[in-house]
């Protein structure tokens, strides 16, 4: 065994300990009154940076700040940027955790606490490679840069300035994430694709104010009733955005990355019964898998309008909002959606009441250039940390600042994840498996000991 994975397995009490004051903090990112909590966890990740032997900043942004470390003595080597995310979804429903979401907890083999898989744990494993491997040789194979931002999940709105403001420091030959999961426990997973976002708010505004049901119903059109209508009119029966030009900027994918696909197990029964609907949807033509990777999507995110408190209230409200996002393929982009969607919504709003869209923010897709040294160095790290040979998947989720990245850098990037199908992320009772967190720090050491050529 290596020396960097013996200094793993005998340290993984500790790592574990470490990463479990990590998920104690929250957060929020979304939340004013995290604000503090939030700073706190991008100093504490600075502290046990610097600890792991990095040279540790916090830069701060005009939002949430941005923790920096480095560690440049692999002359002649390649230099990685990792970039994770030490911000955390809001944890709410509280009731819906068996344990609280700030308290991680040990049960099954499983780490449950918010952020445990999105992203603070896979963030840390990272670290954790790096201290291994220092702690071991005094060295790191490859040059390291690691961008830590707390903004992802609300956007990344300062990320792209200071990147942009931040080329020279940030330019490296390969961008590492670990913020996505695997295709299926024990079987390690290279990302294809991410999908894009563009996420609106759409607001439908009636009379002055709230009117009698029965005294005005009939004779305005309510804001409620136009809003379904809008909403009902953004799919077809064939389960396809029915919106003019969606479609066109959509890149048929390729014939070999489809065979990838159609070849993983998947079943769509089990998947139906775990998920307990009584029957899968969606565009027709494409496979689950299609649907869930390599197609777009519209969907409601949230719905706003009327009386919704016990009992009947006869009354016509005087305004409705939907959230509506759409998950977005190559080569589409957020600006034309918007505009398209804005079309199509002025086209079919009913008569007799304003709609108004606000943009709230989006990303471009990612597709992957799967070939070179660093894909075949990560599938052998993989496949020598997890005993087997990795998959190529697809991710329905976004993380906006890939494409950017790439295009900002001209560096590469590999998405490699660790957490598994179920693993609640943005949801109540979120988890990493304490095998995955051990076996995927390996694997990342692994990685950086083969980047180096
Ligand atoms: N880590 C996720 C994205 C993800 C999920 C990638 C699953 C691959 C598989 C990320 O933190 C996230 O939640 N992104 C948001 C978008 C962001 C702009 C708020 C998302 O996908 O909804
Ligand atoms: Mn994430
Ligand atoms: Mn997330």
């Amino acid at each position: 065994m290596p020396d960097a994975q013996r200094f793993i397995t005998s340290n993984l009490g500790r790592f574990r300990a470490e990463l479990y004051d990590f998920l104690r903090i929250p957060s929020v990112s979304a939340k004013p009154e995290h604000a503090g909590h939030t700073r706190r966890a991008a100093e504490w990740l600075a502290e046990r940076l610097t600890a792991a032997g990095l040279e540790t900043e916090i830069l701060d942004t005009a939002g949430h700040p941005v923790v920096l470390a480095e560690w440049r003595g692999a002359a002649g080597a390649p230099t990685v940027l990792v970039y994770g995310h030490y911000d955390v979804q809001p944890p709410e429903p509280l009731e819906e955790w068996t344990s609280p979401p700030f308290e991680p907890t040990e049960r099954d083999g499983r780490i449950y606490a918010r952020g445990s898989a999105d992203d603070k744990g896979q963030l840390y494993m990272h670290v954790k490679a790096f201290e291994a491997l220092l702690a071991t040789s005094g060295r790191l194979p490859v040059n390291v840069v690691v961008l830590a931002e707390g903004e992802e999940e609300i956007g990344s709105p300062n990320l792209v300035p200071f990147v942009e403001a931040n080329t020279e420091r940030l330019a490296c030959d390969l961008v590492v994430i670990s913020d996505s999961g695997m295709y299926a426990e024990g079987l390690p997973s290279l990302l294809f694709s991410l999908r894009g976002l563009a996420y609106f708010e759409l607001h439908v505004k009636g009379a002055r104010s709230d009117l009698h049901s029965g005294e005005y119903g009939g004779a305005i059109t309510n804001p409620a009733n136009a809003l379904a209508r809008i909403v009902a009119s953004l799919h077809g029966p064939d389960g396809r955005v029915a919106i003019a030009g969606f479609y066109d900027d959509v890149v048929a994918w390729d014939a070999e990355t489809r065979k990838q696909i159609a070849a993983l197990p998947h079943d769509d029964t089990e998947f139906r019964a775990e998920l307990q609907v009584p029957a899968l949807a969606g565009e027709a033509g494409y496979t689950t898998l299609e649907r869930l990777w390599i197609r777009p999507t519209c969907d409601v995110n949230g719905l706003l309008s009327g009386y919704t408190g016990e009992g009947a209230k006869t009354v016509l409200p005087n305004r409705a909002m939907a959230k509506v996002s759409f998950r977005l393929v190559p080569d589409q982009t957020p600006a034309r959606v918007k505009e398209l969607f804005e079309a199509h919504v002025r086209r079919v709003a009913p008569q007799g009441v304003t709609v108004e869209i606000r943009e709230l923010h989006g990303g471009r897709p990612w597709k992957a250039r799967i070939e070179g040294a660093a894909f075949e160095a990560a599938e052998a790290a993989l496949e020598e940390a997890f005993g087997t040979r990795p998959v190529l998947m697809g991710a329905g989720g976004s993380i906006p600042i890939v494409v950017e990245f790439e295009e900002k850098l001209g560096a590469k990037a590999l998405l490699v994840g660790f957490s598994l199908p179920g693993c609640n992320l943005h949801a109540p009772d979120e988890w990493l498996p304490i095998e995955n967190f051990e076996k995927g720090i390996g694997a990342l050491a692994g990685l950086y000991q083969k980047l180096a050529g």
